[in-house]
């Protein structure tokens, strides 16, 4: 039996920006197993920006992280022992595990440990395309931008776990794909490695108008559907391109997680244009999970849907893997792999 399980714990709450201080390192026995009780090794744990809102005390859709205890967040790992009759010593499986390397589940309970199919499907995977960030991108591409062929639809954060799959979904529906994303190295490969038509730098074109400049050449015919991951001036920008009926899916807004104001300047171009705009949490609409993940997992098990991981070694590089998400340092899914 292993001895000691190593976890990262909310030490505080942050004031402004999240800091590697407001994390503790602590270790921890492993507990014997009771009846129905599952151990799962980790070997993947999932960092989302989700949890940046969750280190917050005030009121959201989700309760706030408690101080002191395990960050929660998303697991992939293996069965090393089970008092359940459903999970056996080798099953790999995804959970919510939070950040440490061990976790005792009560496998009676339904839903909290799923077992995967690893044969043609990583294990990482279910954590971003064929997980989470890839129904994200499947319920607010589908059933809210509800693309035509022929449309265009625009995605930021594009080379992210939720965006590139956005992209790549629209072009299998027969859109022109637009991305918004920081930086060369990431609009190249949006373009060139996830077949999007066109991608605009953000960090190249700093100001309004040569941001609305830059879309308006990516984006000739207007934009029918907005994935929104970042808020502010992206917001801004792509509101003034939005074709009349546009569909606008409000996902995230990263850019203001640390809780600066990101003001729409604009907001008359909802009514003139008249948009549909819906804000949506994933973990709200599972029934449509089954459909999606269907799709997202027969795309990447034959090679359709293509994505990118940054991958953190050790449970002690978490908390700065995790800060560097939200500065953008990932380049793609953002996991930390521990075995
Ligand atoms: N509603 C839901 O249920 C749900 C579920 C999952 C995720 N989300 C949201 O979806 C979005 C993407 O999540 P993800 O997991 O796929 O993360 P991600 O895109 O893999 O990583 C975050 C990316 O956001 C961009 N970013 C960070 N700070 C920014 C800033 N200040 N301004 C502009 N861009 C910034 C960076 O890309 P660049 O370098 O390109 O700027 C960064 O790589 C997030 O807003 C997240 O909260 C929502």
């Amino acid at each position: 039996m292993t001895a000691s399980n190593q976890q990262i714990v909310l030490a505080s709450r942050p004031d402004g920006e999240a800091t590697a201080a407001n994390f503790r390192l602590e270790s921890k026995p492993v507990p014997a197993l009771a009846d129905n009780q599952v151990l799962v090794r980790h070997h993947y744990l999932s960092l989302d920006p989700y949890m940046r809102g969750r280190m917050n005390a005030g009121k959201s859709y989700a309760q706030p992280q408690p101080i002191d205890q395990v960050m929660i967040g998303g697991t992939a790992g293996e069965v090393v022992e089970s008092r359940h009759p459903g999970f056996k010593a080798g099953d790999k499986v995804v959970g919510m595990g939070g950040w440490q390397q061990y976790a005792v589940v009560d496998a009676s309970q339904a839903g909290l440990l799923r077992k995967v199919d690893t044969a043609h499907i990583p294990l990482a995977a279910y954590l971003g395309a064929v997980g989470m960030p890839g129904v994200t991108a499947w319920y607010g591409l589908v059933k809210i931008c509800t693309p035509k062929a022929g449309e265009t639809i625009v995605v930021s954060a594009a080379s992210g776990a939720v965006g590139s799959a956005v992209g790549q979904l629209a072009k299998v529906r027969g859109c022109r794909a637009v991305g918004i994303a920081g930086g060369p190295d990431k609009c190249r490969y949006v373009i060139d490695e996830l077949g999007f038509d066109a991608c605009v730098d953000y960090k190249a074109h700093r100001d309004p108008k040569a941001l609305y400049a830059a879309l308006k050449e990516a984006a000739p015919d207007g934009v029918d559907g907005y994935f929104e991951n970042v808020g502010g001036l992206m917001l801004d920008t792509v509101l003034a391109r939005m074709n009349a009926f546009g569909r606008i899916a409000l996902c995230g807004m990263i850019s203001g997680y640390d809780g600066q104001p990101i003001p729409l300047t604009h907001p008359q171009l909802i009514l003139q244009s008249r948009l549909k705009l819906e804000g949506f949490i994933v973990s709200e609409h599972m029934d449509v999970w089954p459909e999606a993940l269907k799709e997202l997992g027969t795309l990447v098990a034959t090679g359709k849907l293509k994505y990118r991981e940054t991958v953190a070694q050790g449970i002690e590089s978490a908390p700065e893997a995790f800060l560097g998400l939200l500065k953008g340092r990932n380049f793609g899914k953002q996991l930390v792999k521990l075995v």
